[in-house]
């Protein structure tokens, strides 16, 4: 790989159809965002990460999201994206929308998990030095504490804004009365939430139907799903067998028992569809979790260049005829 990287230039060229605003927010983020759950970690190859990297960017995906914990080991996606930024994306800094998340288990001891003021401030300040950025874009609460008073996390959240770390706010898997709660105490204190990171695709749909869609929709809050592919399963990955070189063969966030016969047998109907209208089954899940309303940006995984090339079709998807949808279900 050529070691200087020029951003392509014509990366721009089709904006209006990759880019959508965020809530009510002045922020316009890319309809597919890059995440760096898998695939980026110290065990992966570094060469392949920056290939998939350098090809989003090109295309004009510059939103990046990443969490304390991603690799593995845990911090070491956030090393890759500090290398990231230092070989190739130093000069395109301010083209980049690059998010964090702390929430889940981190580093031994009472301190590395859940919503703690002590622990959102330590592993912000850690995220920063692993990319080596004087602050991130967008900071989210990766879950809910039950145990921690909201309040208590949500003033770390503010005061993390008011440090100048973190240039927004985002909520990843909140339930409903806690996402209500969160948003009046953060509106007050004028940080208002910029987005609501949760799971939603054709297999699962708990995002509407607890109605936190509705409620981001209906209170200018922005919505990005993550897992839009279920971890790959809404792709032709499996349709047949479990391929050796898959997330679900190295039996780690995708376990094989997940396939039965009626996922399968689901697996297949849907890829019917996709083929009536002449797309694969990744891009029609893609196209389907973008189409519904509320939803600002689709967050996926890529273990190649290749399979981002095949969902970044999916922006230019047709829009689905009402029969479709009712076969889809
Ligand atoms: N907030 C949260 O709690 C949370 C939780 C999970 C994820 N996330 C975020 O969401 C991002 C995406 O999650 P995800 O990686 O699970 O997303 P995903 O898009 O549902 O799955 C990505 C995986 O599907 C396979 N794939 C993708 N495109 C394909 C194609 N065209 N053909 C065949 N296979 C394809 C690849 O797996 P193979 O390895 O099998 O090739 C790829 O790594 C994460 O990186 C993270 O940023 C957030």
């Amino acid at each position: 790989m050529n070691p200087i990287y020029q951003a392509a230039q014509d990366r721009y060229a089709a904006s209006e159809s990759i880019y959508e605003r965020c809530g009510q927010s002045g922020v316009l983020l890319p309809k597919i965002s890059l995440g760096f759950w898998h695939n980026f970690g110290g065990i992966d190859p570094y060469e392949r990460s920056r290939a998939i990297t350098r090809y989003a960017f090109d295309h004009g995906i510059t939103h990046f999201d990443l969490a304390n914990n991603y690799g593995p080991p845990y911090g070491s996606a956030e090393q890759t994206m500090g290398r990231l930024l230092k070989d190739d994306f130093a000069p395109y800094r301010d083209e980049l929308f690059i998010s964090s998340k702390a929430g889940f288990d981190m580093w031994d001891g009472p301190y590395g998990n859940w919503g703690s003021r002590k622990y959102l401030m330590a592993s912000l300040d850690q995220s920063l030095k692993r990319m080596g950025l004087d602050y991130v874009d967008l900071f989210y609460s990766h879950r809910f504490d039950p145990l921690t008073p909201i309040e208590e996390t949500l003033q770390a959240l503010v005061d993390i804004v008011r440090a100048g770390k973190a240039l927004y706010i985002g909520l990843s898997r909140w339930p409903l009365e806690a996402l209500k709660f969160a948003d009046k105490y953060l509106r007050e204190r004028d940080v208002p939430l910029l987005i609501y990171q949760g799971r939603l695709h054709l297999l699962d749909r708990a995002p509407q139907e607890e109605g936190i869609l509705d409620y981001c929709k209906e209170n200018g809050i922005g919505f990005i799903s993550f897992s839009p592919l279920a971890q790959g399963l809404l792709t032709d990955r499996y349709l047949k067998d479990i391929p050796a070189d898959s997330r679900m063969a190295r039996e780690g966030s995708l376990k094989s028992e997940r396939l039965t016969s009626e996922l399968k047998a689901e697996l297949h109907r849907l890829n019917e569809i996709a083929q009536s209208r002449g797309e694969t089954l990744s891009e029609m899940s893609l196209a389907w979790v973008k189409a519904q309303a509320g939803v600002t940006s689709v967050l996926i995984g890529a273990s190649s260049v290749k399979q981002l090339e095949t969902n970044l079709k999916s922006i230019y998807a047709k829009p689905f005829s009402s029969e479709e949808l009712q076969t889809i279900g």
